[in-house]
């Protein structure tokens, strides 16, 4: 694509000048936009920069593994990544709380997060993956905040880097494009959207290894059979949130007496709003299905049909 290549000119010559032979960090959380950033700042300036992951433990299945694969196999730059999932998994303990659960990720991962460059600078530069959308937003941002929407990308306000945005005058769609030129894969670039603080607010109540591999394996499942069904670019996002009720079911000839997990989808623009996805019932069917049999701790699936407003996306 023409007019790709000479984006990815124009920034690469931009971020050599800019740079010289400085060195430059940034953060991956797995998503699309740091992703890019990251694939465009290494074609510019290759081993000048060092890309940190904080692997929080509360990732989706296969991800964390997929972010080395991608980003430092595939594309050679290179990624340090932190295992730092018992010291967030610790922090967490007993908290119930989603704003609590919210302001301890943010801020352990800063945590974290600091401690890495220190160890491995120093450093001049710091990347973020910006977007026009973020700067107009937060421009016009109103008083009253629903949910603190922490970005696990998110540093702190004293940082003694000078900051790289090399995304900030490009839409999403344009960043997808682009993060497909520098030869990321499709998944990875055409990926639904997914909070910071992942799976810790799709865990209602508090958080435990056993419950996250509840929404962990119920979530892989439910991406294969969306995926298998041809859906997965119209939903916008679809995940399971494991409630904290429990209800009698039988299996065999045995009584049970286990979790519920709810199933939500939905399709939207930008978030802001959104409608549950009509997914055919034989989907779903077999969602439920596989889920039941093939998830322990699960006797009952339900599927949320609110839609934002009243309703957010997210249960927490
Ligand atoms: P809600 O649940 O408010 O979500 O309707 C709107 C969009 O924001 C995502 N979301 C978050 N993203 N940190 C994030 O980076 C968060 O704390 C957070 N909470 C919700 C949500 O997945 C949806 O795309």
């Amino acid at each position: 694509d023409w007019t790709m290549q000479n984006l990815i000119s124009e920034s690469v010559d931009k971020i050599r000048e800019a740079v010289g032979d400085k060195r430059v960090l940034c953060a991956l959380s797995g998503g699309v936009d740091s992703s890019v950033a990251a694939a465009l700042v290494h074609r510019a300036i290759g081993h000048q920069l060092t890309a940190v992951f904080v692997d929080h433990g509360l990732l989706r299945k296969g991800e964390s593994d997929a972010v080395m694969e991608n980003l430092g196999g595939q594309l050679g730059i290179d990624v340090v990544r932190v295992d730092a999932s018992e010291r967030f998994l610790g922090k967490l303990r007993g908290v119930s709380d989603p704003e609590r659960k919210r302001k301890i990720i943010g801020e352990e991962f800063i945590r974290v997060f600091e401690a890495e460059s220190d160890r491995l600078g120093p450093f001049a530069y710091l990347v973020q993956g910006t977007l026009y959308t973020d700067i107009v937003e937060s421009g016009t941002k109103t008083a009253a905040t629903i949910k603190s929407h922490h970005n696990v990308g998110g540093l702190p306000e004293d940082v003694q880097f000078e900051i790289i945005e090399p995304l900030k005058e490009l839409f999403k769609d344009e960043v997808r494009r682009l993060g497909e030129e520098l030869g990321l894969p499709s998944e990875l670039v055409w990926r639904q959207p997914f909070p910071g603080p992942g799976l810790a607010i799709r865990v209602m109540g508090d958080i435990t290894e056993e419950k996250l591999a509840i929404v962990r394996e119920s979530d892989y499942i439910l991406r294969q059979e969306i995926a298998q069904a041809g859906l997965d670019r119209e939903i916008w996002q679809y995940f399971t949130v494991l409630t904290s009720n429990q209800t009698v079911g039988v299996m065999g000839d045995e009584r049970t007496y286990a979790f519920t997990l709810a199933i939500r989808a939905v399709v939207s623009q930008e978030g802001m709003t959104a409608d549950f996805a009509r997914i055919p019932w034989d989907v779903l069917a077999r969602i439920s299905t596989r889920i039941v049999n093939e998830v322990d701790g699960i006797n009952r699936v339900v599927y949320d049909i609110t839609s934002k407003p009243p309703a957010t996306i997210e249960w927490e």
